[in-house]
């Protein structure tokens, strides 16, 4: 998509024959996602997406403010890092622990799948931690988040409706699933997400049931796929830099640079489609009327020459490297520390351990989304 996004950039502010709107450079989009003009709650479309229609409980990615804030700040204040040392600050020793167990499984195996060995499992079992998911019910629950991301990207040109069926039917289970859990933690809490939604007591008040499943839902589906994307096209970029891989073996520390340069070179997130014009919105002397959607191209801002120089080289050492990987803005990743931390133990565990992995195919296969890029299998060969 890179060369596409290269055409895109030379009209910073694109309108399209639908009506919506696509922005494509660096300083265009920042700007529009500190706009206060700016909303990601659908139903302020003029022409509502399916989306829209469906979404009973929205959670607070498509929230405005200030209901988003305070759902924000109550989950933030449990979930951890950067505001306050929550769940996943004592994490470190835990996911090492899931990785290498992982590894362990495919350590003796010639071939390996990155995605379905590893990537895949990897933040399911971590957000089951978090959540308090008893270990018996993992597999139950691997497979209902499994059901729920393919069904994310159902094409009804190829896919059988079953997909979009066996995806419905997961996120009730889920639902039902999540709501069993959390209703013991009332007056049992233990210490995990679930019991310290169930019994906050600060300023912001407590969350209703409702919106602690919901808020439990948006972080298994906005955390999983971008993590598996983020590994896998990590993974991907160090098998085409050996340079940068040889490095990483013997320099261990640079890990944590070249996890930000990966989010601005190789990003999961290319597009975020799902914004709407409160009111008329001004942006690079083009008006935006009320209304209208606005597709922000995050991956082609990272890329863009006039904010990163020599942007299509990979290069770890980079400067000043405030990429879009994340977005921006009061919707910033609110999952960015646990992402980062899952990224760097992963990959450095992964090189450390692997025997001379070879990529078996190049490119590998690709999901179909353009909002959401990595790849499907990520087969290599060890010695
Ligand atoms: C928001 C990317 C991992 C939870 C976002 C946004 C992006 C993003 C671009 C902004 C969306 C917008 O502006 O509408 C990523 C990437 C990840 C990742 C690339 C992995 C590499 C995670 C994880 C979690 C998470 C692990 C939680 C466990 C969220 C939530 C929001 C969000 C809750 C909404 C924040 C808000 O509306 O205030 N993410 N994410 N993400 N992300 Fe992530």
């Amino acid at each position: 998509p890179y060369p596409l996004y290269a055409e895109l950039r030379k009209t910073p502010v694109a309108l399209q024959e639908d009506g919506s709107y696509v922005i494509s450079t660096y300083r265009e989009i920042t700007d529009i996602l500190h706009n206060p003009h700016l909303s990601s709650d659908v139903r302020n479309l003029s022409r509502p997406t399916p989306a829209a229609e469906r979404r009973d409980t929205p959670s607070f990615i498509n929230i405005d403010p200030p209901e988003h804030d305070r759902l924000r700040r109550l989950a933030m204040r449990h979930f951890g890092p950067p505001c306050t040392p929550g769940l996943v600050t004592g994490m470190q020793p835990q996911l090492t622990e899931i990785v290498s167990s992982l590894i362990d499984d495919f350590a003796n195996t010639q071939l390996v799948d990155i995605v379905d060995d590893f990537a895949y499992p990897f933040p399911v079992t971590v957000i089951c931690h978090l959540l308090g998911v008893p270990r018996d019910d993992e597999p139950r629950f691997h497979q209902w988040v499994n059901a729920i991301i393919d069904s994310l990207d159902y094409d009804p040109k190829t896919d059988p409706p079953e997909k979009l069926n066996l995806g419905a039917q997961a996120t009730d289970d889920l639902h039902q699933y999540l709501g069993g859990l959390l209703e013991p933690r009332h007056d049992r809490p233990g210490d995990d997400l679930l019991s310290r939604l169930a019994n906050d007591d600060g300023p912001d008040g407590r969350m209703t049931d409702e919106e602690i499943i919901s808020t439990a839902n948006l972080l298994l589906i906005a955390g999983h796929e971008t993590t598996v994307n983020l590994i896998t096209n990590g993974m991907l970029t160090l098998l085409r830099h050996p340079h940068v891989l040889q490095r990483l073996r013997d320099e261990p520390d640079l890990i944590v640079r070249l996890v930000e340069e990966l989010l601005r070179y190789e990003p999961p997130v290319h597009i975020v489609p799902w914004r709407a014009a409160y009111s008329d919105i001004t942006i690079a002397d083009t008006v935006i009327p009320k209304g209208s959607q606005i597709m922000l191209m995050l991956a082609s801002g990272s890329r863009d020459p006039d904010r990163f120089d020599d942007p299509d080289r990979f290069d770890p050492d980079r400067q000043d490297n405030q990429h879009l990987g994340f977005g921006s803005g009061i919707h910033l990743c609110f999952g960015g520390p646990l992402a980062r931390l899952e990224t760097q133990i992963a990959l450095s565990e992964l090189v450390r351990r692997l025997d001379r992995p070879r990529l078996v195919t190049d490119p590998p296969p690709y999901r179909p989304s353009p909002v959401l890029r990595g790849p499907i299998h990520l087969h290599i060969e060890q010695s």
